[in-house]
C-alpha cells in the first residue's frame, strides 16, 4: 500500500502567509494517511505494511501541527485583532478567527484520541475492531473539519491578512514562525 509522505514546500519564512498554506498541504496529506491506514487495517493489510505511515502521521500531528496552530493563534491572529478597531478588513478577519479557534479546539480533542489509539496500536501491532471503528470515525471527522477550515484560511483569512498587515508585520510573523522551530 504505497502512501506518499513527501510534499513540496514552495515558500519560506520571508513569505509566512504562503508558508502557512504550505503547512495546510501537509495537514491534508497526513489526514489522508490516517484515513488510508484505517482503511488498510479494515481490509486486513498486515500491520508491518502501514506501520511507518501511521507513525509518520502520528509524529506529524504530535510535533509539527501544534506549531502551525501556534503560528496562527499566537503570531497571526493577535496582529489582526490589534487592527480590528481601525480597519474594517481586520474586523472581518476577527469574526472569521472566532470560528477558526473553535475548530482548533475541536481538532485538538479529536487528535488527542487519534494519538492515544494510534500509539497503542503501534506498540502492540494490533487494534481491536471497535477501536479501529473509533479511529476511522475520528480520521473522517478530522478530514471533514479541515475540509472547511483550511479553505477559510487559505481563501479568506490569509488574503485579508496580506492586505491588512504591513511589510514589517509580515516580516515579524515570519521571524516568530522561524523562532518557533529553533531557526534564526
Ligand atoms: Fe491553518
Ligand atoms: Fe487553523
Amino acid at each position: 500500500m504505497p502512501i506518499p509522505l513527501g510534499w513540496e514546500v514552495t515558500h519560506d519564512f520571508t513569505t509566512p502567509l504562503g508558508l502557512l498554506s504550505d503547512c495546510h498541504r501537509r495537514v491534508e496529506r497526513f489526514l489522508d494517511v490516517l484515513a488510508r491506514v484505517a482503511a488498510a487495517a479494515r481490509e486486513g493489510v498486515a500491520h508491518a505494511e502501514y506501520r511507518s505511515a501511521l507513525q509518520g502521521a502520528l509524529d506529524y500531528f504530535q510535533q509539527a501541527a501544534p506549531r502551525h496552530t501556534q503560528d496562527e493563534e499566537e503570531s497571526l491572529f493577535p496582529r489582526l485583532r490589534a487592527k480590528a478597531s481601525r480597519d474594517d478588513r481586520a474586523a472581518r478577519a476577527v469574526e472569521i478567527i472566532a470560528r477558526l479557534e473553535g475548530d482548533h479546539r475541536r481538532a485538538e480533542i479529536a487528535h488527542a484520541q487519534v494519538e492515544a489509539i494510534g500509539r497503542a496500536w503501534l506498540a502492540s501491532g494490533e487494534v481491536a475492531r471497535e477501536v479501529l471503528d473509533r479511529f476511522t470515525m475520528l480520521a473522517h471527522e478530522l478530514r471533514a473539519l479541515f475540509a472547511t477550515h483550511i479553505p477559510i484560511e487559505d481563501q479568506e483569512l490569509f488574503p485579508l491578512a496580506a492586505k491588512v498587515l504591513d511589510a514589517g508585520e509580515i516580516a515579524a510573523l515570519g521571524r516568530e514562525m522561524a523562532a518557533r522551530r529553533g531557526l534564526s
